[in-house]
């Protein structure tokens, strides 16, 4: 069954599976352990921390590994309470691993600035400079977004934080294998990834942290991940993560970038008044949102659905439930056209037969030949 929906998820890389099942089932060991065991899953941990790192410019010390996405970013919004900087920005597209976790922080005494976007989902550093007040500590704002791709500032955001001795945190969840990172250039202080979006295992992630940046954990116990996050590791996870950044480094974005671009031009032609949606000059290859005149997404993602081919409406991230896109709000859409949007994402494996079966059908179901 075509997959189109790799901002969701992606399937595991076989090479990763490979390591996770070989660590899983051979190199038990705790790494805490000084005996033979316990010193081969720590050096699978140290390897996975030597790719990651390498995967975006940073240094090995520079990485921790965390439970996924929204455990990295829990971690550097929570540590909000430690100081006394109370003050966070951020946009109105985030994902909810952001902007309900500030919700809740807001119960603490946390003030939060949630700044607009305009009609691409782009955030205007001007804005951000605007809203900086005396006691902003942090701004966090994603590297790209998870519903229309758009690509955000990241450089210029950063440098400004730094001139104002701000902390500057980016979900780069979506962004691993599309898009190449180097953190000293972007001056982000910290970065969130998922193994789960990039080819590796579900329930695996990676917080970078610029060497110099002091936070507290949020899980307390042992003393694994220097202090940061304690727990025994999830080595298998940790390993395949390892393995599947380093093969994300090399990047699938000629690919991607052909795939979309079969597929607009096949969309453009087939669907009178179709519409994308984000940004065309700062955008994530592959990833693309569409608005058609008809039907609603609901409808086209089950008839898609029983032709076997997998879509995602908006967001899928959370609930499962088809709802009103905060994103898609943000940008600009009305209410009728958030709920004719849909996400396709393309990933590594995908053909070009597959996405023109899936610009045909797409154009089928907006001509109105529907199944029973
Ligand atoms: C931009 C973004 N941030 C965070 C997350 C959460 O990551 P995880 O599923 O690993 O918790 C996701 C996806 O689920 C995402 O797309």
């Amino acid at each position: 069954m075509p997959y189109f929906d790799h901002s969701a998820t992606t399937p595991i890389d076989p090479d990763v599976l490979n390591l996770l099942q070989k660590v899983q089932t051979e190199e038990f060991g705790n790494p805490s352990s000084t005996h033979a065991y316990g010193r081969k899953a720590r050096h699978r941990i140290e390897t996975a921390r030597k790719q990651m790192a390498a995967a975006i410019g940073a240094s090995s010390l520079e990485i921790i590994f965390t439970g996924g996405g929204s455990e990295s970013n829990n971690l550097v919004l929570w540590n909000r309470l430690y100081s006394s900087k109370k003050h966070v920005i951020t946009t109105a597209i985030e994902h909810p691993a952001i902007l309900t976790t500030l919700k809740h922080l807001k119960n603490f005494g946390i003030r939060v600035t949630v700044l607009p976007v305009d009609r691409r989902g782009r955030v205007s550093p001007e804005e951000v400079a605007r809203a900086i007040e005396s006691d902003t500590g942090l701004i966090t704002i994603m590297m790209a977004n998870n519903e229309i791709g758009t690509i955000q500032p990241l450089r210029e955001i950063g440098a400004l934080a730094k001139e104002n001795g701000i902390l500057f945190h980016s979900d780069a969840v979506q962004v691993p294998g599309k898009q190449p990172i180097r953190v000293a250039d972007l001056n982000v202080d910290m970065m969130s990834f998922s193994a789960h979006k990039f080819y590796g295992p579900k329930g695996v992630g990676a917080l970078y942290i610029r060497q110099g940046v002091k936070l507290n954990p949020l899980i307390i116990g042992g003393g694994q991940e220097r202090r940061l996050r304690a727990g025994t590791e999830n080595v298998p996870g940790i390993a395949a993560l390892g393995l599947a950044a380093e093969k994300a480094a090399r990047g699938h974005s000629d690919h991607l970038s052909d795939l979309e671009t079969q597929f607009r031009t096949l969309l453009t032609e087939t669907i009178p008044g179709i519409k994308f949606n984000g940004d065309p000059d700062h955008h994530l290859p592959g990833l693309v949102s569409l608005t058609v005149p008809n039907p609603t997404s609901d409808i086209l993602l089950i008839q898609l659905d029983l032709q076997e081919l997998a879509v995602s409406s908006g967001s899928a991230c959370s609930s499962g439930a088809v709802k009103p896109s905060h994103v898609l709000q943000a940008i600009g859409l009305s209410a009728a056209a958030n709920q004719r949007t849909l996400r396709i994402s393309f990933g590594k494996d995908n053909t070009f037969d597959e996405v023109s079966l899936l610009a045909h059908a797409i154009g089928q179901l907006c001509a109105g030949n529907l199944a029973n």
